[in-house]
Formats: C-alpha cells, sequence, structure tokens
C-alpha cells in the first residue's frame, strides 16, 4: 500500500525552498537563490510545517538550527529533487541536449577564466541552464562533500575526499608590485628582496596561499607578511596603493594594465600550479555534465591555450 506520509509532505516547490534555506542558512538566501520574495519563503516554510506537523528549525539568535524533524525533511527533500533530475536527465537524452542544468562550484580564483569557458558552450546550447557557484575554497569543500554540482574546479583539490580529476590548465603563481615600484625595474630580483618589501598573503584555506606557503617552506623563506587579505581583487588594490607586494595567479592579471600593478621578475617564480575539474568518485555524470567535460577536456582547453598565449587571460 502507498505511504500516506506523501500527503503530509508538502509541494515539490516547498521542499526545494525548505533545501535552499539548509544550503542558504537565511531566509533572505533562500529567496535570493529562488527568485522569490521573502514573504513567499516564511509561509511556503511555515505550510511546509503545518504539512509535516513539525518546526522545521528554530532561530538560535543570528543562525537557524534546523530540528530533527527539519533535517529529516530535508534529507528526503533531497532524494526527492535528485530522482527528479534524474528523471530530467533521462528526458533530456531522449530530447537531445535541448534542456537541463550544468552545475559548477569553484574557489574564487577560478573564477576569471571559467566564464571564458562557459560562453561559446551556452551558445552551443541556448536550452541549458548553467548554475555557476563562486564561493571560499572552505564552502566549495563543503558542496563538494555533499555533491551539489557536477563539476568543482581547484589548483589546490581537497584532501581526504575520493575524487575523479582532470588536470585542465596551467595556474601560474605570479610576483606583482606597483608598476611604479623599484622592483619593476630590475631585470631580476632575489626572491629574499621580494618577500622583505612587505608581503601580503591570501587567507587561510586559500589554495594560492597553501602554494605560496608550500614554495615559501621549499625555499626556506621567511616573507614579511604585512597582511592577510582575503580577496584576490583586495590584494591588488592593495598592492596598488603601495601596501606592499603579493605573489597571486595570473589570471587574477587580465586587466594588469588597467590596474596599474606590474609582474616583478623574481628568481624561482611563477610558482606552477594547475586548474583541475573533479567530481565526486561514483557519481554519476548527467549528459549535459558529460557533453561539458568533453567540451573542456578539447575545445575548452585548445581556447585557454589560445587565450593564455594572446594574454587575454593572465
Ligand atoms: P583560491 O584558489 O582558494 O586561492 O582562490 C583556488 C585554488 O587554488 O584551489
Amino acid at each position: 500500500m502507498a505511504s500516506r506520509l506523501h500527503a503530509h509532505i508538502g509541494t515539490f516547490r516547498q521542499l526545494e525552498i525548505l533545501l535552499a534555506l539548509y544550503e542558504g542558512g537565511s531566509v533572505k538566501a533562500a529567496a535570493e537563490t529562488l527568485f522569490l520574495t521573502q514573504p513567499t519563503v516564511s509561509m511556503q516554510l511555515k505550510k511546509l510545517s503545518e504539512a509535516i506537523g513539525f518546526p522545521l528549525y528554530q532561530q538560535v539568535g543570528r543562525k537557524l538550527k534546523f530540528t530533527d524533524a527539519g533535517i529529516a525533511t530535508v534529507q528526503t527533500a533531497r532524494q526527492v529533487l535528485q530522482s527528479c533530475e534524474e528523471l530530467d536527465m533521462r528526458l533530456s537524452n531522449l530530447r537531445g541536449l535541448t534542456s537541463g542544468t550544468l552545475r559548477l562550484a569553484c574557489a574564487t580564483t577560478a573564477k576569471y577564466f571559467i566564464p571564458h569557458l562557459l560562453g561559446p558552450f551556452c551558445e552551443r546550447y541556448p536550452g541549458i541552464d548553467i548554475q555557476f557557484t563562486v564561493a571560499n575554497r572552505q564552502q566549495v569543500i563543503e558542496r563538494f562533500e555533499q555533491g551539489l554540482d557536477d563539476f568543482y574546479v581547484f589548483s589546490h583539490l581537497p584532501q581526504g575526499l575520493a575524487i575523479e580529476v582532470r588536470e585542465f590548465m596551467p595556474n601560474d603563481l605570479v610576483a606583482i608590485a606597483p608598476a611604479a615600484h623599484p622592483l619593476t625595474k630590475q631585470k631580476k630580483v632575489s626572491l629574499e628582496e621580494f618577500c622583505q618589501a612587505g608581503f601580503l598573503i591570501r587567507e587561510q584555506g586559500s589554495g594560492t596561499r597553501f602554494a605560496t606557503e608550500t614554495f615559501f617552506k621549499e625555499h626556506d623563506i621567511q616573507p614579511n607578511i604585512k597582511m592577510t587579505i582575503a580577496s584576490n581583487e583586495a590584494i591588488i588594490h592593495s598592492v596598488l596603493s603601495g601596501l606592499g607586494v603579493s605573489i597571486l595567479s595570473a589570471h587574477t592579471l587580465a586587466f594588469g594594465e588597467i590596474y596599474g600593478v606590474k609582474v616583478v621578475n623574481v628568481e624561482s617564480l611563477p610558482i606552477k600550479t594547475k586548474w583541475s575539474f573533479s567530481w565526486l568518485k561514483g557519481q554519476t555524470l548527467s549528459p549535459i555534465a558529460q557533453v561539458f567535460l568533453e567540451y573542456v577536456e578539447t575545445e575548452g582547453q585548445a581556447m585557454m591555450h589560445q587565450a593564455l598565449k594572446t594574454k587575454q587571460l593572465g
């Protein structure tokens, strides 16, 4: 006999709203994700809670704390939505890639090149929706653990997760200083001299920071760290305003001339790292994800190499 629970479990849209609330951490974030107003989100959550017969969450200070019933409903909502996506996948297979969603998540520095990959892909498959999440590394790892996206893009891959990896393209980390700084006039600068100029470093947990710290350790260098700054753009502006020097991905400098920041020719640099696309081992790639991966590994890679050569991309 069919379960009678489905009669109480709320509508599909309410489950979507609940998931958006859980993942976004607030009514405001859920409303933004789903393009709804906050009162609509609150009202639908109230209706869902009434249908379930339990409170789903409580507001504790500024945070939401989900009840056991709330967590159980979130888990079920995920399963329901996943099943619907699988159905959607099969149907798009039958229709031939004209609709569906591709989900990508990347740590901040990858945002400089991913849109260049997506442009031509979206032109070819105009019916496909793209959900592109740019977040700090820790948030992307959390999405990864929950399997929320088709692909995750990193240069410093997360540790301790069983993952599939496809290396994509180089990510050179270069030394930068204000264009007018004496260091930019020298043919070659020693690593010691560069690092004594007052070093601006990315936040703990950033892939750029990990690569830079590893490099300093390997070269037995103690940089004169002046500031920790959790954003490439803010570092570039700080360098520009004379606060110090830094080492950042060359991709952040695609418009270096405009910013008035120059690459300094420091010995042993650039630090060579690579971008990779990754996903959870065992995760079945949707037809859209498979087509995207093939595109990335063929045309996408060729296009990016060309962009790097012609300096359109750092
Ligand atoms: P970021 O880079 O965390 O420094 O932005 C991403 C990565 O290197 O994985």
